[in-house]
């Protein structure tokens, strides 16, 4: 799922080395490296993580100045040392991020001709072809347009070749890929992050481009080999903010980053003078829009379905939402008088790129809200928001979300104001609502530290988890129990509080907690009803609300978090604190490898 290749003067073992281990957060289960020597192509290969790889590169070194390297996060064949990357065929090593979807009658073919393959991957087969290619006499460049004109599906490919050790190749047709610009050194990364101790100087390939990088420099080409000009620019992604500082983990410093990066988004989106919210010059106009389409994956389409709640109570818009991978399909009746927002903290998912292109074929004016600004889905949209959370790195998306909410707050009460149902008394008392949020998000991260760790240790031991809410605090439970399930592996699941007695109350017994999300608003007393119901039924009922839900609710629950009271639109972002630390607490009790679950990828760029 990462990409880093160095052709320079210095030995690049180490720093390949380095460059994997800040990709580590896009997850992966295997690692390799390798590099060209006086003319020898060599490599190391390790399945789990990339510590794996390390000791074997500590016991047999790679020498070399050119060299490439690569996590794998698997797709074709189980995530082993031999179906790890850098593949070789003949002088040929290829590292790939994607899926090649005709790689079986490729290889079908190759076969015929008579190669014989070492794994069942889809990358060993674009391996087998560039040989061939280069075998039958084709220069570098030539050869590597043929490859990309056989090769359906989205790859990012690096490609060295052991008979041109002073230069490297790169393609992209899907997944990204960067050129670095060293001092006499040139570089590919998966990111900026991944190059960000290297260069700050950065071009990133557009869809389609093919590029050749040597120590002088870079030539990028389109698929027909035309040179082509992409521009170079300096990257936001700094080392300091990639560190984990004083933190165990990253989520652990992502969660306690939220106050400031919610500052950061109101500063951007909030005109404290006026008390207007203001969204620049969006293509987007609200006040002539009918409706809006917004698509999403995990986390994202989460804030997305709690956005939709204020998309229609603030500004009277109706919204259709879904996952991305279920979006593109469904045939949607759709008219270019709606809109469609698209929310990704990478920029990159492929399921949500593809939601986008969906719409962009149908008229539709496209938003993204993104956090990587200069990401694929930012590239290819009208207009974009973004988020301004800084790098995130824990695979659990915790400060991504909060500043996708209150962007998303912000945008919903822009519309309001076009559409005419919010006037400026409105505005007013909302925006003062949302400058509050970094405030009472650090009194909070304070005051329940504590308290969510005891509650961890009760989780430990569970089967299963439910989550319940209502209103904006239903989507808010499903994100509770995905990031519990994410990085604890507890089986988890929300609810709407309501549907309880639909099914899931079955499941209820003295083993089962409930946690409930219950502020104080006008969904209280039916979601109250719902807890008294799971306690009912003996369900060990953890409580999260505020002070008057508190004093409001007539039972007393084995457990609760109180909060301050806060106004409704900013109870989504306090309130996911504490389900935030619950599910940190809970993984971090229990030994897990909080900021690279098991399985999951940071940046899912297959479909
Ligand atoms: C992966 C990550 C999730 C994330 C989702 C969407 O599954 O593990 O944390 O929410 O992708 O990612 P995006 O970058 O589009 O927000």
């Amino acid at each position: 799922c990462g990409i880093v290749g160095i052709v320079g003067t210095e030995p690049v073992a180490g720093r390949l080395l380095d460059a994997l281990k800040r990709l580590e957060y896009r997850g992966y289960d295997s690692a390799g490296i390798a590099t060209i020597h006086e003319g020898v192509m060599d490599r190391r290969r390790a399945a789990g993580k990339i510590c794996n790889l390390e000791h074997c590169l500590d016991a047999s070194p790679l020498k070399g100045t050119t060299g490439m390297g690569h996590t794998r996060w698997a797709t074709h064949g189980v995530p082993n040392e031999t179906n790890a990357h850098p593949h070789f065929v003949g002088a040929i090593s290829i590292v790939h991020n994607g899926i090649i979807e005709n790689f079986s009658e490729l290889r079908r073919d190759l076969v015929a001709d008579g190669a014989c393959f070492e794994t069942q991957t889809d990358t060993e087969v674009v391996a087998h072809l560039m040989a061939r290619y280069r075998e039958e006499g084709l220069e570098p460049k030539a050869a590597m347009l043929k490859l990309v004109g056989r090769l359906k599906g989205a790859y990012a490919l690096a490609i060295m070749l052991k008979d041109h050790p002073g230069t490297m190749m790169a393609a992209r047709s899907g997944p990204p890929l960067a050129v670095g610009h060293g001092k006499g050194e040139m570089f590919f990364g998966s990111d900026a992050i991944a190059l960000a101790p290297f260069t700050d100087k950065i071009t990133y390939l557009d869809d389609g481009d093919c590029a050749v990088i040597s120590r002088d420099g870079v030539a990028i080409f389109d698929r027909a080999g035309t040179p082509v000009d992409r521009p170079r620019q300096v990257a936001q992604a700094g080392v300091s903010l990639i560190d984990k500082g004083n933190h165990r983990h990253f989520m652990e410093k992502e969660i306690s980053e939220q106050p400031e990066a919610i500052s950061h988004v109101l500063d951007r989106y909030i005109d404290f003078a006026s008390g207007t919210v203001r969204t620049g010059n969006s293509a987007i106009d609200f006040g002539d829009v009918a409706g809006l389409a917004i698509s999403a994956c995990g986390t994202a389409f989460l804030a997305g379905s709690i956005g939709r709640y204020w998309f229609e109570q603030y500004a009277g818009l109706p919204v259709e939402i879904d996952v991305a991978s279920e979006f593109r399909y469904r045939q949607i009746p759709m008219s270019r008088k709606q809109a469609a927002f698209f929310i990704s903290q990478s920029g990159e998912t492929a399921d949500t790129l593809a939601s986008l292109n969906y719409c962009r074929q149908r008229g539709l004016k496209i938003g993204a809200i993104v956090n990587v600004t200069d990401s694929t889905i930012a590239r290819a949209a009208d207009t974009v928001f973004p988020i301004l959370a800084g790098p995130e790195i824990g695979v659990a998306s915790t400060k991504a979300f909060t500043c996708q909410l209150t962007v998303l707050a912000c945008l919903a009460i822009a519309a309001g104001k076009a559409r005419g149902t919010i006037d400026a008394f409105q505005e007013r008392a909302l925006v003062g609502h949302l400058a509050e949020i970094p405030r009472i998000m650090s009194a909070v991260l304070n005051d329940i530290q504590a308290q969510t760790f005891a509650l961890a240790r009760q989780l430990t031991g569970c089967k299963s988890v439910l989550y319940i809410g209502r209103g904006t605090s239903y989507p808010l439970a499903m994100e509770g129990a995905l990031k519990l399930k994410e990085i604890s592996y507890i089986h988890a699941e929300g609810y709407a509080a309501g549907e309880l007695k639909h099914g899931p109350i079955a499941l209820i017994d003295e083993h089962m907690p409930v946690i409930v999300i219950a502020p104080h608003d006008q969904f209280f007393d039916k979601t109250v009803s719902n807890m008294q119901e799971a306690a009912a039924r003996g369900g060990r009922i953890i409580l999260i609300t505020d002070e008057a839900g508190a004093k409001a609710s007539p039972i007393i629950p084995a457990a609760q978090i109180v909060l301050p009271n806060v106004d409704e639109i900013i109870a989504p972002m306090i309130f996911a604190l504490p389900v935030q630390m619950l599910a940190y607490h809970t993984a971090v009790i229990m030994g897990m490898d909080v900021d690279q679950p098991r399985n999951l990828a940071k940046s899912v760029t297959v479909e």
